[in-house]
């Protein structure tokens, strides 16, 4: 990061949309690059919110809304939203503080956490610092390293520290090509939070090359009875685009299924999430939770996500962009204006409760060009 600027005034930002610009003006380009940017020509990251886009809803009228909760549980635990804090690495290019600002505003918010292999603070820092701030659960996302060993210390390091769940990532057995970190050089991290990284792991150019030398590729299912086997918390599969792969994840016994493209950052031209959930939501029938990231930026995008299924979302990108417009207070500014759409949207859908959202909330897709449904 470049030299410190005073924090934006976060009063500025109406909507979750608004903290990218307001971050881009205290950090570099490369930086917000990363974060901003997908694989080969970005075509999945605009279609993940092309296609949440073209949802319309259907609202009922003359229901009693003037008390609107929108909290709900992931995994039996209470959480204030449904919508979640998704795991991503680096966080230090956003803010000093990195995850420990982000974990605690959202435990302060009661907003489920999901803190990445690749932080840049340590799992038991962050734990410590979130348990200060506010009590909501946490989960922690693992990267399978080649050296299987330090996957296994990872796993019981996170139960120790009262992370509630293991969101294995399935879609990075190689770095996507992401093109705007190969053009601007983007600069390694001096120190990865959760272990030390040789020298040897970092030599090549790009960072996404360094969490895909990093992963083991011949990750398989069969390695879900491994990771099983490693502590007693439950597993969820971040990843998933296709009704097989949920079939296959069920049988393994995982709790949770998260329908995530990785933010259009791995393959391009993958469908968008919002597209494949109904796939996922129906091969799964019941059996485990189902979520979805990728593309989810307003309170609407939130209930087209309930209504289709999903038992929640996670918010990545204008989570990290507000890390880096106020840190901390960034942060919980996007929380409070998230929260605040979600329980609006809901009370002027004629819904108190997220679990009342059924497909019969949605009105129709448009077509590509808005026209028609599609
Ligand atoms: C890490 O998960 C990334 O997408 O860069």
């Amino acid at each position: 990061m470049s030299e410190p600027s005073p924090p934006s005034d976060l009063a500025q930002a109406r909507r979750l949309d608004d903290f990218e610009s307001l971050a881009r003006a205290r950090m570099g380009r490369p930086e917000h690059d990363y974060i901003a940017g997908g694989a080969d020509d970005e075509l999945t990251m605009a279609d993940n919110r092309a296609a949440l886009r073209r949802w319309r809803l259907r609202p009922r009228v003359l229901v009693d809304v003037k008390t609107v909760d929108a909290s709900t549980s992931f995994l039996g635990q209470p959480v204030s939203l449904p919508a979640g804090i998704a795991p991503m690495a680096f966080q230090h290019f956003a803010d000093a503080d990195a995850e420990l600002a982000t974990a605690r505003a959202a435990a302060a918010a009661g907003v489920l956490f999901c803190l990445s292999t690749m932080s840049s603070r340590a799992l038991e820092e962050v734990a410590e610092a979130a348990d200060e701030a506010g009590s909501a659960p946490r989960w922690f996302q693992l990267y399978v390293h080649r050296d299987r060993r330090r996957s296994e210390e990872l796993v019981r390091r996170a139960a120790a520290a009262g992370y509630s769940a293991i969101v294995l990532t399935v879609d990075f057995p190689v770095a996507g090509n992401r093109e705007r970190d190969l053009r601007n050089g983007l600069p390694y991290p001096q120190a990865f939070g959760n272990f030390e990284v040789s020298p040897a792991e970092v030599t090549d150019g790009v960072l996404a090359a360094v969490i895909g030398g990093f992963t083991d590729a011949t990750l398989s299912w069969d390695d879900i009875d491994w990771l099983r086997g490693l502590s007693d918390l439950p597993i969820v599969i971040k990843g998933i685009l296709s009704g097989e792969d949920a079939e296959q994840a069920v049988e393994r016994g995982v709790a949770g299924i998260v329908v995530s493209n990785h933010g259009g950052r791995q393959l391009d031209r993958l469908p968008a999430t919002i597209d494949v959930l109904p796939e996922v939501v129906q091969a799964v029938d019941g059996r485990a939770e189902v979520y979805l990231d990728s593309g989810i930026s307003r309170g609407t995008d939130v209930l087209v996500a309930l209504a289709l299924g999903a038992r929640g979302v996670f918010v990545g990108r204008p989570i990290f962009f507000a890390l880096g417009a106020g840190g901390e207070q960034g942060v919980s500014r996007a929380l409070d204006l998230l929260g605040a759409e979600v329980r609006r949207d809901m009370a002027l859908l004629g819904v108190t409760d997220p679990a009342q959202l059924v497909r019969e909330h949605l009105w129709r897709r448009q077509g590509p060009d808005g026209s028609g449904p599609g």
